[in-house]
C-alpha cells in the first residue's frame, strides 16, 4: 500500500534552493519506486523570510512544518543579513525553528568515505574507518539560558551575559537518546562536559552516570570538552557516539566534520520526542557560489535519507538514496569541493543528474 508523507520543504538561502531541487527529484523518483507518496510543501526561512516578511521564521512556516511528517531544511544565511540586528538574522529563524518544534536531539555523523579519504588534512592511518555520531543537545544550554543579554553595569559599562543551564530532564531525555543511538551503533558513549570547573557539567555527568546504570550493554566513558577536542584530532577512532551540550557539540560537531574532509558531504536531523524532525546538511548556504551551479548536493541527499531513516521510518528508501551517493564517488564524480586528481568534475544538477541514472539503473 502506498504511504503518504507530507514534507515541508526549506530551501532557505544560498545554494540552499540548488541542493534542494536535487534531492527533491531524487526523492520523487524512490518514492515511485517504493510506493511512497511525498507530498512536498514549501515555506520560507532565513533571509530570504527576513526580505519577504521582515522575520527570519514566520508564523506560517512553523505552523506548515508542525502539520507535516517531516521538514527538510537547506540552508540559511548571506552576506546581506549579516549585519542586521540579532532578532532579524537568519541564525535566529533557525534557531527558532529549533526551538518551536522541540527538537532537542541533533544527530550529526561523521563518517569517512572511503573514496574521499584524501580529502581530510589529517593522515590516512589516522581517520580511515571513522565512524562517530555525535549528539548534540539542540534546545537548552547556553543558547536559551536566562538571563542573556548586553546590560549596563553600575558604572555604565556594557555587559554581555549568557548563561549555561541544564535541567535534570533535559540531560535525561537527551542522554536517553544518546544511549539508544549507541546501542544501535558500537555500543560506546562518551559523554563531554567541562564538570572540572562548570556546575551546570557536573549536573550533567551525575544524569548521564545514573542514566548509564539502566545500559549496561553500552560502555560509558566521560571526557572534559578541551582534551575531547584534542582526542578528536589525535585518535578519532577511539569515538563511536559522542554526546555533549549545545554550545559544547556545536564546535565538536564541525571539528569531527572535518575529520572527514568533506564538511559538504555531512547531513544532520534534529528529532525531538514527535514528529517531523527537521533534517538539513551541515554545512551552510556558500554565499561565495549561490546561483552558480557549483555547489555540491550530496549532504543535502544524505539529510533526505536520515529523514527517511529516522524520521520516516522508511529504511529501505533511506539505503537507496545512500548507495547511489557512494556509487556516484565510485564512478568518480565529483563536485568542486572535493574534487581530486583523476576525478570527472561536476556541477550540482549533473551531480544530480548521475544520482538519477543511478537510480533508475
Ligand atoms: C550549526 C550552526 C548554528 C548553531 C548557527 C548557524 C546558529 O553553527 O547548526 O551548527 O550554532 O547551532
Ligand atoms: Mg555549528
Amino acid at each position: 500500500m502506498t504511504r503518504k508523507y507530507r514534507i515541508t520543504l526549506l530551501p532557505g538561502d544560498g545554494i540552499g534552493p540548488e541542493i534542494l531541487a536535487v534531492t527533491v527529484d531524487i526523492l520523487k523518483v524512490v518514492g515511485k519506486q517504493l510506493d511512497i507518496d511525498f507530498q512536498f510543501q514549501e515555506a520560507l526561512i532565513g533571509g530570504v523570510a527576513i526580505d519577504e516578511t521582515g522575520k527570519p521564521l514566520p508564523e506560517a512556516t512553523l505552523k506548515m512544518c508542525r502539520d507535516s511528517d517531516a521538514v527538510l531544511l537547506a540552508a540559511i544565511g548571506g552576506y546581506k543579513w549579516d549585519n542586521l540586528p540579532r532578532e532579524q538574522r537568519p541564525e535566529t529563524g533557525l534557531l527558532a525553528i529549533r526551538a518551536g518544534l522541540n527538537l532537542f536531539a541533533n544527530l550529526r555523523p561523521a563518517t569517512i568515505i572511503p573514496q574521499l579519504i584524501g580529502a581530510s588534512s589529517l593522515k590516512p592511518e589516522i581517520v580511515a574507518g571513522v565512524d562517530i555520531m555525535v549528539v548534540r543537545e539542540l534546545t537548552g544550554g547556553i543558547y536559551f539560558g536566562k538571563p542573556k543579554g548586553i546590560f549596563e553595569t553600575e558604572t555604565k559599562e556594557k555587559r554581555g551575559v549568557n548563561t549555561m543551564a541544564y535541567t535534570e530532564s533535559e540531560v535525561d531525555r537527551i542522554a536517553k537518546v544518546a544511549f539508544e543511538t549507541a546501542q544501535k551503533r558500537g555500543g560506546k558513549l562518551c559523554s563531554v562536559d567541562k564538570a572540572n570547573v562548570l556546575d551546570v557539567s557536573q549536573l550533567w555527568r551525575d544524569r548521564v552516570t545514573l542514566m548509564g546504570e539502566k545500559y549496561s550493554d553500552v560502555e560509558l566513558s566521560h571526557l572534559y570538552v578541551d582534551n575531547a577536542a584534542m582526542q578528536l584530532v589525535r585518535a578519532p577512532k577511539q569515538f563511536d557516539t559522542i554526546v555533549t551540550g549545545n554550545l559544547f557539540g556545536d564546535i565538536l560537531s564541525d571539528a569531527a566534520a572535518m575529520l572527514t574532509g568533506s564538511i559538504g558531504m555531512l547531513p544532520s536531523a534534529s528529532l525531538g520526542l514527535e514528529k517531523p524532525g527537521l533534517f538539513e546538511p551541515v554545512h551552510g548556504s556558500a554565499p561565495d557560489i549561490a546561483g552558480e551551479d557549483k555547489a555540491n548536493p550530496l549532504a543535502q541527499v544524505l539529510s533526505a535519507a536520515m529523514m527517511l531513516r529516522y524520521g520516516l521510518n522508511e529504511p529501505k528508501a533511506a539505503a537507496r538514496l545512500e548507495k547511489a551517493v557512494f556509487e556516484a564517488l565510485a564512478q568518480g564524480y565529483r563536485t568542486g569541493d572535493i574534487m581530486s586528481d583523476g576525478m570527472k568534475a561536476v556541477g550540482c544538477k549533473a551531480m544530480g543528474e548521475v544520482l538519477l541514472r543511478i537510480l533508475e539503473s
